[in-house]
């Protein structure tokens, strides 16, 4: 095959070098001194330049390589590992003396030894750790249970403060121990997308950070922009400098405290927060320790406390472990501020599904570095628990994250006679008798069909980008249609014109204009609603916001039933076995179809010409009988997709190579052992071009 005809390899090798000495330079001042030295474009174009060569030449691709930043890696599951070195937890406490006695009782230990501390933050994320053999970055693991955690390697490589290959001088072999966290700023911009994609907000960003380590496509942890903060240069006890051998001794005259492994390790290219101080005596602990209490709000990540250790590491052994935290360090866990604030109000938010949400309205006050004066309640289970009653002062709490929680009732400032909360009984926003489904925590507001929030929140769940991307008509325009009588469901979109959108314009209370609609911006709704109706059923089914049919959902859905009569005449029972799809949601669906109001809905929907049926991707059988494997990244299709589209030729897709596989399909950055695999087998590895010309040729 062309792809792998042997042209002289050593230009490519030479050229592979040079490319990733280079893109690694670029990433290293990017991430590190926050410098891009190239555009963007030109940064794309030497990693496709080096994606090309590795494709083309795999033997020379490294599982370092730059273009692992953008993952590509597919895990299925996670292997579990043993950590060579168990992962110890820290000794912790909240009470200030507690660290008195620690202190005093090292200095007691030690003797007559000169010693000190250093104290660091206590970043609140997901603890790793990172084996490094001769500079190259070989395993990185989750703590786990301290002694196994799961092997999360392709996701580390994304993550652009994990050095894949190290500077200067180093240990020819070491793990490098660290938190992963996800910064406040791009944790919030990840969240407000979820959001307007209509998936559940992650609730704090140490959720968010550990949910990304275990994504299973590594391209998709990618995207996550997390950062790894090292901590801690774990050691084995023989090791060799190795790299630029002239600073040998240099470095290792450093590696005998833990702030000269902290520094080592910055030169040798990690990311080491500047936050360490090396302290002498209690009073300067506590005064770092007061000095982040107040300070932390302002990090641009989450901490919950301080670390102390002894800085130096020959004296480790001397004060030894307790069985399961070193005897040489400390943490000290900032508690959560509280504060107690009068409750003004009670107000209720209508979702699209109707769910009530109580929302608690406060008194300002200032908490944690920011003014909170409003905190959700739940649900009227939370307030019966929390006994709450009316003109009472709520307690408050802010830990190391961003959301406020109500946490409970200022007993103290509890008026006598004060009356228990009295949830509301009718929807506030139509009137309607709320309702509670047995077993559910929460109220609902049961009509669907003239609730104004509810309206307009499915409208936005249809256009928003996992469902219908029509990306033109934000929840002011959409607002704004509905409240000017043109849209009132999702079907009146496919009616609108291009005379009835021209000119439109909404008012706030205030007087101050909310939305507008214009003559260019008219024509890119016209075109985004065009567009929209090339969606494939899946998405489709998720646009229509069925009660708990989330993204994946949907697509399970779609490939089961096939085609929306399928589906709409499927049995409880049915709807139940397919995967992912439980009683409850499967009761939902079916109550959803067996509507008549729905059951318009959809006729309205086909009649606008969206896809309802898996069979409108011109389904044929040019592929029938052929096995394909399908690996790394493509650039029409996602993963999923591509094999969606293999089965709906007829194909079938397998997950290994093996003598029964006819085709392995390879998009970019295919692992290096699937190729081999293929060429020891003898099975042809085509390109995404040759297998749309493989399907449209036979179409023909
Ligand atoms: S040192 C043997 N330093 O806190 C010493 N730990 O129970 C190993 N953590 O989950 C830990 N920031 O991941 C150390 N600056 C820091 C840290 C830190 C956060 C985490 C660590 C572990 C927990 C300790």
């Amino acid at each position: 095959m062309d792809l792998f005809s042997s042209v002289d390899i050593e230009p490519a090798r030479k050229r592979i070098a040079e490319l990733t000495q280079l893109l690694d330079h670029y990433n290293y001042e990017y991430y590190m001194n926050d410098r891009s030295e190239v555009s963007d474009f030109e940064f794309d174009r030497l990693l496709r330049e080096l994606s090309d060569l590795e494709r083309q030449y795999p033997d020379l691709a490294s599982p370092n390589s730059p273009t692992r930043r953008v993952g590509g890696e597919v895990n299925k599951s996670f292997r579990q590992v043993t950590h060579r070195f168990p992962m110890l937890s820290l000794g912790n406490t909240y009470s200030i003396e507690e660290i008195v006695d620690f202190e005093s009782r090292t200095r007691k230990l030690l003797g007559n030894s000169a010693f000190s501390y250093t104290c660091e933050l206590k970043y609140d994320g997901v603890a790793i750790g990172l084996t490094y053999r001769h500079g190259q970055l070989v395993q990185a693991v989750t703590r786990g249970n301290g002694t196994v955690g799961d092997d999360i390697t392709s996701n580390a490589r994304t993550i652009g403060t994990i050095p894949l290959r190290l500077r200067g001088c180093y240990p020819d072999d070491f793990e490098a121990r660290g938190e992963v966290v996800y910064p406040f700023d791009a944790f919030e911009a990840f969240n407000r997308q979820r959001e307007a994609d209509g998936d559940e907000p992650f609730a704090n960003p140490r959720n968010a950070a550990s949910g990304s380590l275990k994504l299973q496509d590594s391209a998709e942890c990618a995207k996550r922009k997390l950062m790894f903060c090292m901590y801690f240069m774990m050691l084995p006890n023989h090791w060799e400098p190795e790299g630029d051998r002239s600073v040998g001794d240099i470095m290792t005259a450093q590696l005998s405290s833990h702030s000269g492994r902290l520094e080592a390790a910055r030169q040798m290219g990690f990311k080491v927060q500047p936050y360490i101080k090396e302290c002498k005596d209690i009073d300067e602990i506590k005064a770092f320790i007061d000095y982040w209490d107040n300070e932390r709000w302002n990090l641009p990540f989450a901490i919950d406390g301080i670390v102390i250790k002894v800085n130096q590491v020959e004296l480790w052994d001397t004060l030894g472990l307790t069985a399961k935290s070193p005897r040489w360090a400390i943490a000290f866990k900032f508690k959560a501020q509280q504060v107690s604030t009068p409750l003004l109000s009670v107000s209720y938010q209508v979702g699209r599904t109707g769910i009530i949400t109580p929302v608690a309205n406060m008194q300002p006050v200032w908490l944690g570095g920011t003014t909170v004066k409003r905190a959700t309640l739940v649900n009227a289970d939370f307030i019966e628990k929390m006994d709450i009653h009316e003109g009472d002062s709520l307690l408050v709490e802010k830990g190391g994250e961003i959301i406020p929680k109500v946490v409970g009732v200022d007993m103290q400032k509890r008026q006598p006679g004060a009356p228990r909360i009295q949830y509301i009984t009718h929807c506030p926003e139509c009137g309607a008798r709320l309702v509670r489904a047995e077993g559910e925590a929460g109220f609902y507001c049961p009509n669907s069909d003239d609730c104004p929030p509810q309206i307009v929140g499915r409208l936005e769940h249809f256009v928003s980008r996992k469902a219908m991307n029509i990306d033109s008509l934000g929840s002011e325009r959409l607002e704004m249609l509905y409240q000017k009588g043109l849209v009132r469901d999702v079907a009146d979109l496919y009616d609108l014109t291009r005379e009835q959108l021209v000119g439109l314009e909404s008012y706030d209370s205030d007087g101050l204009r909310r939305a507008s609609i214009q003559d260019k911006g008219a024509d890119n709704i016209l075109m985004a609603i065009e567009g929209s109706r090339k969606v494939p059923f899946e998405r489709v089914l998720f646009a229509l916001g069925i009660r708990y049919v989330g993204e994946v959902g949907a697509k399970k859905l779609a490939r089961y039933f096939k085609n929306i009569d399928a589906l709409m005449s499927a049995s409880v029972e049915e709807l139940a076995s397919v995967e992912d799809v439980g009683e409850k949601t499967a009761g939902f669906i079916y109550d959803y179809f067996h509507d008549p109001r729905h059951q318009r809905l959809v006729e309205r929907l086909q009649q606008a010409g969206l896809h309802f049926t898996v069979a409108d991707l011109h389904i044929n059988n040019v592929l029938d009988g052929k096995t394909f494997v399908v690996s790394g990244v493509f650039s029409r299709f996602s993963r999923d997709e591509i094999k969606a589209h293999i089965e709906q030729h007829g194909g079938k897709v397998s997950s290994s190579i093996s003598g029964k596989t006819d085709y392995v399909l390879a998009g970019e950055k295919m692992g290096p052992e699937k190729l081999k695999k293929a060429e020891k087998l003898g099975v042809p590895v085509i390109s995404e071009d040759d297998y749309l010309r493989m399907v449209s040729h036979e179409e023909v």
